[in-house]
């Protein structure tokens, strides 16, 4: 079993997809093992995305991160990490797969309706930066 954390962004909760992202993931045998709705800082978003503190898209990413409420979640399942990269799709919409989250929603690049961890090591970090051991739920 492997957990990785999922977002479902600005855009996706302003879109109203939280329910839509969520049946995607557990349709495909991903379960949810803790969930909080949460309007970030600027300076939390900043330490959320820290590995992308040089990229000149820093700014901007996390004044979207931090311009409206997001979904935080811990999924759990076998090869959780890859199999939730594969569902979301690539980064720019327009790279994604047919039948992802990215590639049926996502407006960009930047806006891309929801965040996976890319690695064992940044699911450590992202899932520590949200939630305490207490608040995760295995199955
Ligand atoms: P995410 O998977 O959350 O990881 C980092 C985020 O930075 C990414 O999704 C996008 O929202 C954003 N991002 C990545 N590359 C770019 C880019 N070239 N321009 C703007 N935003 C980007």
């Amino acid at each position: 079993m492997e957990r990785t954390l999922s977002i479902v962004k600005p855009d996706g909760v302003g879109a109203n997809l939280i329910g839509e992202v969520l049946r995607r993931f557990e349709e495909n045998g991903i379960s949810v093992v803790a969930l909080r709705m949460i309007h970030l800082s600027k300076k939390q978003a900043e330490g959320f995305y820290h590995v992308h503190r040089e990229r000149p898209f820093f700014g901007s990413l996390t004044d979207f991160m931090s311009s409206g409420p997001c979904v935080v979640m811990v999924l759990e399942g076998e090869e959780a990490i890859s199999r939730v990269r594969a569902i979301m799709g690539a980064t720019n919409p327009e790279e994604a797969d047919p039948g992802t989250i990215r590639k049926d929603f996502a407006s960009g690049i930047e806006k891309n309706i929801v965040h996976g961890s890319d690695s064992p090591e940044s699911a450590a970090y992202e899932i520590g930066y949200f939630f305490n051991q207490l608040e995760i739920n295995s199955r």
